[in-house]
């Protein structure tokens, strides 16, 4: 372990094979270091982390000298660290569990776009503002944005995905380089810190994009697909449900619809494909959802798998753990301290949904995250511990237990490209 000390490099895998040993090594030398490099990621022990200082793609200093073998393989290129772009939303009332969730989110490598919709006061909305311009450690970096202008966002109703896709253009017009974007609401929380995210999506193809898909509509054929509705926040001021017109609409021919969770992490290309549009059909599908009851649980998925260009980059996982009540509500079952076990043991990122200041987010804080109280999550880019008030390194990782749960879920989702198997059905 010893002289890989300082940096971890990855050879580049093939797709879909990152987590085996491939068999292509020539070298015993070259072979080592990979198991080493590999195991770092799935079995990375306490002892193996702190042996490890995870210094990536800015780092200057030359890799340190291993004893020569008698061939010197080309040096592996270097890891390269993603950066995640996340939209946090919420209404009126939501402004402390979302300023919660931020803190617990935060990473300086990411970008943060904040959105309050128009149900929330102006001086609620005008405080999150506030304590942007007012935290220290986010004006210096200035990754953090708030939406200003606020929008009308209708439960349910089309201008949910708007709203998204309002987010995901700032974000590609604020950043040029994040990888990943994340659609979280206030309610939500991780439960991994950001080292551990970066770390174990540093290791995947960069073109997979996590959305829970079906085209077994089931109930979903009567209650959604043929009902038509309209989302009177596309037009009012202020703030009605959806409500339903007929007759009703037969199913789509032209293309295939498909259903799932409102939950995902997509890539930046996708999100600029449906952005940008040079392809006809999100802006078509767009068009189509307006008037399609609980559009965000189908939209992005029926782009995606009706897209040649996309299709084969979908992993069936929304990586949230959700738990519903018996029998359901219309909303998912509030999770408590009596969830934690099975929560941690899920393995998946993130949780949901909260209550405000609920005793098991103290918990996660403390014993996940190790975040103190009305601090960011420490991670390897931060100095000034343990409140992490100043950046020494934000490219460096100090990945903890979290990127083995990670890299458990991810060993299931992705090794030989079994996900290709339960793709787009
Ligand atoms: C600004 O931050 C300081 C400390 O960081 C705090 O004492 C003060 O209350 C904050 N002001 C606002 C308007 O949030
Ligand atoms: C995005 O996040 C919000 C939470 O504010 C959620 O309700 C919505 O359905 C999500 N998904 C999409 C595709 O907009
Ligand atoms: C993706 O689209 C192509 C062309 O329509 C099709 O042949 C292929 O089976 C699709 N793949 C998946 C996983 O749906
Ligand atoms: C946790 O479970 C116990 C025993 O089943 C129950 O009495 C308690 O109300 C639960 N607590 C919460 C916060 O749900
Ligand atoms: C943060 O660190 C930089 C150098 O890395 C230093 O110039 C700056 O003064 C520090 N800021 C604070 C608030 O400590």
């Amino acid at each position: 372990m010893d002289f890989v000390k300082g940096r971890i490099s990855l050879p580049p895998l093939p797709v879909g094979k990152r987590w085996v040993l491939p068999i292509f090594v020539s070298s015993l030398i070259f072979a080592f270091l990979l198991l080493t490099s590999l195991n770092m990621g799935m079995l990375a022990s306490l002892s193996t982390l702190n042996a490890a200082l995870f210094s990536p793609d800015i780092d200057t200093s030359t890799p340190s000298p291993a004893p020569s073998p008698p061939l010197q393989p080309p040096p592996p290129p270097a890891v390269i660290i993603p950066r995640l772009a996340y939209l946090i939303s919420g209404s009126k009332g939501d402004l402390d569990c979302l300023w919660r969730t931020l803190y617990a989110l935060y990473h300086p490598r990411n970008i943060y776009v904040l959105h309050l919709d128009l149900k929330s006061p102006v001086a609620e909305r005008k405080n999150l503002a506030a304590r942007v311009a007012n935290q220290s450690l986010f004006s210096m970096v200035g990754n953090v944005h708030v939406i200003s202008k606020a929008n009308m966002v209708t439960y349910r109703g089309a201008t949910m995905v708007a709203n998204t896709l309002h987010a995901c253009a700032i974000l590609l017009k604020k950043s040029k380089d994040w990888d990943w974007f994340i659609n979280l609401s206030a309610s939500d929380y991780p439960l991994v810190t950001q080292d551990d995210l970066l770390f174990t999506f540093s290791k995947l193809p960069k073109n997979l994009n996590f959305l829970e898909h079906t085209s077994v509509l089931g109930w979903k054929e009567e209650q959604r697909a043929k009902p038509l509705i309209i989302d009177p926040g596309l037009y009012k001021k202020s703030k009605s449900d959806v409500f339903w017109v007929s007759p009703k609409r037969e199913l789509p021919n032209a293309f295939k619809l498909f259903t799932g969770s409102a939950w995902m992490v997509l890539t930046r290309e996708f999100i600029e494909f449906c952005i940008w549009g040079w392809d006809n059909l999100p802006r078509t599908l767009l068009m189509y959802y307006t008037n399609f009851l609980s559009s965000p649980e189908g939209y992005f998925q029926t782009v995606i798998c009706n897209s040649q260009e996309f299709n084969s980059t979908a992993v069936n996982h929304d990586l949230h753990y959700i738990t519903w009540d018996n029998p359901p509500k219309q909303h998912p079952h509030i999770l408590t301290l009596n969830d934690t076990a099975k929560m941690i043991k899920s393995n998946f990122p993130f949780a949901r949904k909260f209550k405000k200041n609920d005793p098991v987010l103290d918990k996660i804080d403390a014993e996940l995250l190790r975040r103190p109280k009305n601090a960011v999550v420490p991670g390897g880019w931060c100095t000034g511990m343990p409140k992490c008030s100043n950046i020494s390194d934000e490219g460096r990782l100090d990945p903890g237990p979290g990127s083995q749960r990670l890299a458990q879920l991810m060993d299931k989702l992705v090794m030989f490209d079994s996900f290709k198997l339960d793709q787009c059905k």
